[in-house]
């Protein structure tokens, strides 16, 4: 059941190109004439600096999900990893975002080696470097793994003031729960949260056996009940809801639903090659993480990576497009590692939002 109509329901749906995903555009939902004094305390204080609009209040997110860098470490799998930072380069020049989302499973931990494993964080955030692009993560399952740990892949990240991934509230299950706030240029109130949630997964670190996927792979009942908390407090703190788009590795159930109900590949072009798309748990796990994204008031869509077979978006199902309900959205597989069907049409890429009413594609730039 949702709530009254939300600033997604006025705007028209966008298609970009042929081989763009288009949902609905987010300008609407950041009137011009929102300028508010600047509100002490910012959620989650950071260093960093605040992440705010561009001059034209458009800020634009390049999606790179599932890069499995350190597949192999003779031959393929550096020419492989070489490839994946082609991709990203690629992408950061034709889209020249101003953020970027590690969508999760950054490293191929089972292939990694213990003395090392985080290392490969270095060679990821080159292009990230280069351009001077800063970026937040979540972590996948294949991030887990009897030689990898999440918390080191958070520690190697961490060191890059670009870096603005948090390891968020720690009585939480997993680690990359957290939120970002964009401010816009002049007032310095949110225009958009960005919101972070660990769907965990894969094997625990220097485990016995070694490399038994032992961590449950969804995002645990506590951080649905940390993600409405953190929605109410906003809202006290600004007098409304603040538009949002969330990040998290492995598809909740809904997008299996949505799969099932039906694609509408010529709204909402991509590929469809996982069928069925592999969710989180066995598809209650996280019924609690799946209410609180249908009664979040203002998330505007929710993007997964995982199944690399997969890049549509979709309504969610039993909602139009008129709903409140977020846009379930698959991130274009990104690295040249990682295995799955149709992945051979490589378009290795990223999605992107403009918030001036276009909208989130995906970019073939392998
Ligand atoms: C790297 O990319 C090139 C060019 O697309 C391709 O021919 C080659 O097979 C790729 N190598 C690997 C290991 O993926
Ligand atoms: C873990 O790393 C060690 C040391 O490099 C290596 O010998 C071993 O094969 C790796 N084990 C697994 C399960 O990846
Ligand atoms: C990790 O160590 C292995 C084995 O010594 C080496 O081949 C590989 O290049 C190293 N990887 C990184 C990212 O440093």
């Amino acid at each position: 059941m949702r709530g009254a109509a939300s600033p997604w329901s006025r705007l028209a749906l966008l298609c970009a190109c042929a081989s763009a995903l288009s949902i609905a555009g987010l300008l609407a939902a950041f009137p011009h004439a929102r300028v508010r004094s600047f509100v002490s305390g910012s959620p989650r204080p950071s260093s960093r600096p605040p992440l705010t609009l561009t001059r034209s209040n458009t800020f634009t997110i390049a999606i790179f999900a599932d890069l499995h860098f350190g597949e192999e470490e003779h031959g393929w799998g550096i020419e492989q990893d070489v490839n994946s930072t082609r991709v990203m380069d690629n992408v950061l020049q034709a889209e020249k975002p101003d953020f970027v989302v590690l969508n999760g499973d950054l490293i191929t931990g089972e292939n990694t080696f213990r003395e090392n494993s985080s290392a490969y964080v270095d060679q990821i955030v080159q292009p990230l470097l280069r351009t001077r692009t800063p970026w937040a993560s979540t972590y996948g399952n294949h991030d887990s793994k009897f030689n990898l740990s999440r918390a080191s892949i958070y520690q190697a990240e961490s060191r890059y003031e670009l870096c603005y991934t948090e390891s968020g509230d720690h009585s939480l299950p997993g680690i990359t729960n957290y939120y970002l706030p964009v401010w816009t240029a002049e007032s310095k109130s949110p225009a958009l949260i960005l919101w972070f949630f660990d769907s965990r997964g894969g094997a625990s670190y220097q485990g016995s056996p070694p490399d038994v996927d032992d961590i449950p792979n969804w995002v645990a009942p506590e951080v649905a009940s940390w993600f409405s908390n953190a929605q109410s407090q906003l809202r006290r703190e600004y007098g409304e809801d603040i538009p949002g788009v969330a990040f998290v590795h492995i598809p909740p159930q809904v997008f299996r639903s949505a799969q099932e109900v039906g694609l509408d590949p010529s709204r909402y072009p991509g590929l469809n090659e996982d069928v069925p798309v592999d969710i989180q748990g066995r598809g209650s796990e996280d019924d609690a993480f799946v209410a609180a994204l249908l009664s979040a008031p203002a998330l505007h869509s929710v993007h997964v990576g995982h199944d690399h077979g997969d890049s549509w978006c979709s309504t969610w199902p039993g909602e139009d497009r008129a709903s409140s309900a977020p846009f379930l959205c698959f991130a274009k597989h990104t690295g040249y590692g990682g295995t799955g069907r149709g992945i051979e049409v490589r378009g290795s890429s990223s999605s992107r939002f403009r918030l001036e009413g276009t909208a989130t594609w995906v970019s073939r730039l392998g």
